[in-house]
């Protein structure tokens, strides 16, 4: 067993939570998240109201808790109330600014995770009361920014001790087994949040073909790009953000040539559309993080948090013969 703030904190058996995957986290992955002891996050992406109902019900009744990208609540503010009513574990808020929707969540007592990508969003999510602080590095599969999770996990636990050390803080981006779990650990962490990792699992709702390809690949075969989320239709991410996926043809054509997409960004939404309903990996890639290296089958969620907690153990009492 592997204690520590988070487990004390949320009742878990393991210091992981599932990353709020946009459609792929659904609520059978999630729950099976948290039957097997973590904290599963349902992440509700693109998707609409029906849509978050549909996996709250899939989820059965172990408590999960529910992943927004932040930004796309003032267009649907509907979405945080479903959540809030079904009283969830956690809500976690990522990419912009949590700050129109903190007191809401804080006045129903539900734990707010916040994702961040640099130690100036970190101050700011510290200043409005977050409960936990999700560190997440440029390994990260799905969108993120430039910063590292070696280096930015380390620094946000500095900047926690110093101003609020009741703060929980998780690292995410890169964190796919124990050695990432146990280093993590070890950079200061509580926990960590796994994306990833779970999305080749059993439970996540992803083609099966995109699941062969990822675990074939090697984490060289990933990029950060801004061309997924033209072709995907979702030309509406603030600057700072990309999205870091499997290389593709789509990617391979167009990254670097952004404009000249826009240009014909109808045709290439319905090609990449199509691509991705037959499951063409080779055109539409998948979005997954530099992590697939490490992975080398698709499993149960509960053996996935098994292996990462038993392998972290090992490899925290094989560091600790090393200091005498
Ligand atoms: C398929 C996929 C979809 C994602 N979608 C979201 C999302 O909708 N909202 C969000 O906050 N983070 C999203 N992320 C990022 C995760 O929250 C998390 O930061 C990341 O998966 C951690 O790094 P890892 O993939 O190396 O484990 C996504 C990640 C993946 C792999």
């Amino acid at each position: 067993v592997l204690r520590t703030r988070l487990t004390d904190r949320f009742g878990l058996d393991h210091p992981v939570i599932s990353a709020p995957m946009g459609v792929a986290a659904g609520g059978v992955l999630a729950g099976a998240v948290s039957r097997a002891g973590g904290l599963g996050l349902i992440g509700v992406g693109y998707a609409d109201e029906d849509w978050l109902r549909e996996q709250q019900r899939l989820a059965g009744d172990t408590p999960v808790g529910v992943g927004f990208i932040t930004f796309r609540l003032a267009g649907d503010p509907r979405l945080l109330d479903v959540a809030i009513d079904s009283a969830p574990a956690a809500i976690c808020l990522s990419f912009a600014n949590p700050a129109p929707y903190v007191a809401r969540i804080r006045d129903a007592g539900i734990p707010l995770l916040c994702q961040v990508q640099t130690l100036r969003d970190a101050r700011h999510v510290l200043d409005l009361g977050v409960d936990v602080i999700v560190a997440q590095g440029t390994e990260a599969g799905g969108h993120g920014e430039r910063r590292t999770t070696m280096t930015l996990v380390p620094e946000i636990a500095d900047l926690i001790a110093g101003r609020s050390p009741e703060t929980l803080l998780c690292a995410a981006g890169g964190i796919s087994d124990g050695r990432g779990l146990a280093a993590a650990i070890a950079l200061g962490a509580d926990g960590v949040l796994v994306g990833t990792r779970l999305w080749a699992s059993q439970e996540a709702i992803v083609h099966p073909a995109e699941h062969r390809a990822v675990v074939a690949a090697t984490g060289d075969d990933t990029i950060r790009s801004r061309v997924i989320d033209i072709v995907k239709g979702f030309d509406i991410w603030p600057a700072r953000f990309d999205i870091r996926t499997l290389r593709s043809a789509t990617t391979d054509r167009w990254h670097g040539r952004e404009s000249e997409l826009r240009a014909v960004a109808d045709e290439e939404v319905a090609r990449f559309a199509d691509a991705m309903a037959r499951g063409d990996a080779e055109q539409a890639g998948a979005t997954v993080g530099e992590a697939i290296g490490l992975i080398h089958d698709i499993a149960p969620a509960r053996e996935i948090l098994r292996r990462l907690t038993v392998e972290a153990e090992a490899v925290l009492r094989a560091g600790a013969t090393l200091a005498r």
